[in-house]
């Protein structure tokens, strides 16, 4: 009988341990992104001049033929007709109300559009 129960403990341990275990490794599954994508401090300079830059400014900088009144690489503009309107947001996002962007092409990385809408929801700062 002691034994046994000896047994019983011993057994409800092991499985403690494992089923723990795994909790974790699940976890990590389940949030892969959760620590690679820092949208706390987010700066026009740096994050969103090369979130844009290597997506957006090949249609929408210098002379390229989209940019017309859409040229991203002045802050300016991007701010008075894109980001106050809502267009920004709306178009990485693939929202109705916009057209999708990049154009003909899926969705940015995740980490980028959440980086952009932190931004937006910072009031778009020149920082
Ligand atoms: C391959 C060229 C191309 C790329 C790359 C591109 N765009 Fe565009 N963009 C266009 C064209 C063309 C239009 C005009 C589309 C229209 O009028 O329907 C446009 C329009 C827009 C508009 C206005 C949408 C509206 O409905 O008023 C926004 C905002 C925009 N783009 C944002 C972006 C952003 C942000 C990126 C990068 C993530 C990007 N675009 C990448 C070609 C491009």
């Amino acid at each position: 009988m002691k034994k046994s129960l000896a047994i019983l403990s011993l057994t409800t341990i092991l499985v403690t341990l494992i089923l723990s275990g795994c909790y974790y490794d699940k976890a990590e599954l389940v949030y892969p992104q959760a620590a690679s994508c820092d949208t706390t401090n987010v700066k026009y300079s740096t994050d969103i001049v090369a979130i844009l830059s290597a997506n957006c400014y090949a249609c929408h900088s210098g002379t390229a033929s989209a940019s017309g009144g859409r040229k991203f690489d002045d802050y300016t503009l991007l701010k008075n007709n894109f980001v106050n309107s809502g267009k920004l947001v709306l178009a990485v996002t693939h929202s109705p109300g916009a057209t999708p962007m990049p154009f003909n092409q899926p969705k940015m990385a995740k980490c980028n559009i959440d980086k952009i809408i932190a931004w937006v929801n910072r009031g778009a700062p020149n920082n």
